[in-house]
């Protein structure tokens, strides 16, 4: 098969990813997408660092039987762990994720700019480069967030207990106080609508996706590797859980 051709893998530790498959499809309708989703194994942002490049092996060399041509770490916490170490072993382009800090501080708001991530995340070298960058300059509250991925991948996006873990984990903060709120996980973009009835529509809150989406064209762009065909991409979604339950739900998100 042409290098073109070929699909472009995209994974996480369970659905979150799915939001970033989402955009992924809007900027690249042609392009054929593989998503594997490690849901048995979730969440990862609990985990060693070692446990988590594991695991990201393991999806890694699921994704390369499928012969894609890049792939793409659609979870926050996996590419803290593993980005580096996959760019020095193959030459495919490897796309990571992390919170989109830039558009953040960008938007020029007053107040703080709360990061709402995994521990592992926001303990990780990448994330202590990205806060040395900005930290001088802004106001910046890093908000670890254990748990709050479970909901996600249960589907509860919406209910009251939900409601109440989030009202919890943002209760010193006054709504004036705060800038905007990144999502420094890739579940959270899905509990987004949830969010904003907590603390205002007012409030910006943003997210990695575009960003991550728009790298992925780049990358391909540059080396020549846009799948040139006319129609519509396929979508294949994998999950390391057995049984149709999970994929029903992966779609069920990739819809809302
Ligand atoms: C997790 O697996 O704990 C969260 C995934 C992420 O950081 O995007």
């Amino acid at each position: 098969m042409e290098e073109s051709s070929k699909p472009i893998g995209i994974f996480d530790s369970g659905l979150g990813g799915l939001s970033v498959l989402k955009e992924a499809i809007k900027l690249l309708p042609h392009e054929d997408f593989i998503y594997y989703g490690d849901t048995k194994n979730a969440p990862y942002g609990t985990k060693s660092v070692k446990e988590i490049r594991r695991l990201t092996n393991n999806v890694v060399d699921f994704l390369l039987a499928k012969e894609v041509k890049a792939i793409v770490i659609a979870c926050n916490t996996a590419t803290s762990a593993s980005v580096d170490e996959l760019r020095k072993r193959y030459s495919m382009p490897i796309i990571g994720i992390e919170p989109a800090l830039k558009p953040a501080v960008e938007l020029n708001r007053q107040g703080e700019i709360i990061i709402m991530a995994t521990t592992v995340t926001l303990s990780e070298k990448k994330f202590k480069n990205l806060m040395e960058k900005y930290k001088k300059d802004y106001d910046i509250v890093p908000l670890p967030c254990p748990g709050l991925m479970e909901f996600i991948e249960k589907g509860d996006i919406d209910s009251l207990e939900l409601e109440e873990y989030l009202r919890e984990k943002l209760k010193e903060f006054s709504n004036e106080q705060i800038s905007s709120i990144v999502l420094g996980c890739t579940h959270y973009p899905f509990i987004k609508n949830k969010l904003s009835q907590i603390i205002g529509e007012d409030i910006p809150i943003i997210d990695g996706s575009t960003g991550t989406s728009m790298q992925l064209k780049r990358q391909l762009q540059s080396r020549k590797m846009l799948n040139n065909k006319k129609q519509e991409g396929k979508i294949f979604i994998y999950n390391s859980l057995d049984g149709e339950e999970i994929i029903k739900l992966s779609y069920k998100l990739m819809n809302i």
